[in-house]
């Protein structure tokens, strides 16, 4: 049979659980229980004055292990205090916070599943006001609709784009020794190490930009410092973007240059995504064509080059909703690992349901307000989500009917327009 063929093929839905069923194994012999992944959801439950981890992490994730998925990636934990991409994110600079994310180690790898931090740096996709100073590879302002909200960043020295290199690979030796089963490069979604491989936001003209090889120099010195510091056993991977779906932005050709590099350099698993805040194709908007929306998932068609490209571990998100669907995607041999983000925030079981043969109790709808203004800068999308998270965090449900006008009204409520506004970013 064609791929295209096996893609558009149902498996029934027992051959599709087994199929999700199995176990997967890294190349360094890590295993990953079924072929589940949560995709990263920043939770913002961090403290709010020193972004330390909570007890509600411990919660949230404590669910989300016993509700079967096989592989769990954190919410982005932020690098640099400095430099935070939302308010209540968790930072990991330094043991500090050993003992707290100790306790949510052990909470999200109950049940055998592997809990991974997601490590970001968000350069210049930082709301104004929340950070002192924005910093980028180069100081490209947003496009003008966006530059009321998020400042012209200052261009990073070199001294500091070795400390950043430096920071990462503390942070994923503090995950390591915390009890977390690895760590994944957030390199998507337009933050720091996107924003140094996009020829857009890149226009250095020394080592670090000026050529595709010398834009993908960041992210290659940011995974060979923390292979340094974790070892080899320990499983390291990275969200990657398909493109940018930016004019002049980073391109699938460059995605698939960089893969081959990654790979070469020994990264354990690369889930592919898509998007920035400027062009969020992420959660589907936009950037898929028909066709891949019928297949569900929204870079599927990128996943499947890789595929015949590069020999490495692939996980793909954006879009999965089926039981049949994730079971085509793997059986295709387009992808390894199927990642699951909004569905696990109303649903934190349904990986348990699907690896029964059953589909999904919840769909994912669009979240809109009905007031334009509000819907057309997706507001709500993420905010929404969020309080999802929170409620999951406290130890209550999701509320998958939720009206999105009345979390808007009640997010107003508790902390007025314009913290709203600087909370509306897509990690
Ligand atoms: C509330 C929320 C928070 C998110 N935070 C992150 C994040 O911290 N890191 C990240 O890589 N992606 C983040 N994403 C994007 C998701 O990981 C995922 O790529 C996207 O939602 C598409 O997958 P889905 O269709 O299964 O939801 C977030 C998405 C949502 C809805």
């Amino acid at each position: 049979m064609e791929r295209q063929d096996v893609m558009n093929a149902s498996p029934q839905p027992g051959r599709a659980a087994n199929i999700l069923g199995q176990p997967f194994t890294l190349p360094n012999g890590s295993v990953i229980r079924n072929r589940l992944a949560k995709s990263a959801m920043s939770e913002t439950l961090g403290t709010l004055h020193d972004n330390r981890p909570t007890p509600a992490l411990e919660t949230l994730y404590g669910r989300w292990a016993e509700g079967g998925v096989g592989l769990c990636i954190s919410g982005n934990v932020m690098i640099d205090r400095r430099a935070l991409g939302e308010i209540g994110n968790i930072a990991v600079e330094n043991e500090r916070d050993l003992d707290a994310l100790r306790r949510w180690a052990a909470a999200g790898t109950r049940n055998g599943t592997q809990l991974w931090m997601q490590l970001n740096h968000p350069g210049k996709q930082a709301p104004k006001g929340l950070n002192r100073e924005n910093v980028s590879p180069s100081a490209i302002p947003f496009r003008p609709d966006m530059a009321r909200f998020f400042p012209v960043p200052r261009a990073l020295a070199e001294a500091e784009i070795e400390d950043i290199v430096r920071r990462f690979g503390r942070a994923a030796e503090v995950a390591r020794k915390a009890g977390f089963s690895g760590v994944q490069i957030h390199g998507a979604h337009g933050y720091l190490v996107s924003q140094f491989l996009s020829p857009h936001h890149n226009q250095r003209g020394d080592g670090w930009g000026g050529s595709a090889e010398k834009r993908r120099r960041f992210v290659l010195a940011v995974l060979g410092e923390i292979r340094r510091r974790v070892g080899r056993d320990f499983p390291v991977g990275i969200k990657l973007n398909s493109a940018d779906f930016q004019r002049g932005g980073f391109t699938e050709e460059e995605s698939l240059d960089s893969i081959r590099a990654l790979a070469a350099a020994g990264i354990d698993l690369v889930e592919i995504s898509g998007g920035t805040y400027e062009a969020p194709a992420m959660t589907g908007a936009g950037a898929a064509k028909a066709s891949t929306r019928l297949r569900e998932a929204y870079f599927i068609e990128f996943g499947e080059k890789v595929r015949r490209e590069v020999a490495v571990p692939l996980m793909l998100t954006g879009g999965f909703r089926s039981l049949a669907g994730m079971a085509a995607a793997v059986e295709s041999g387009a992808v390894d690992l199927v990642g699951l983000a909004r569905l696990l925030a109303v649903e934190p079981d349904a990986p348990a349901r699907l690896l029964r043969g059953e589909e999904p109790l919840q769909a994912i709808r669009p979240i809109t307000t009905g007031i334009k203004p509000v819907d057309r800068m997706a507001l709500m999308e993420v905010a929404w989500y969020t309080r999802q998270l929170h409620r999951i965090g406290a130890g209550g449900q999701p509320r998958p009917g939720e009206s999105a006008l009345y979390a808007f009204a009640s997010g107003i409520l508790q902390n007025g327009w314009s913290t709203f506004k600087r909370n509306r970013a897509l990690a």
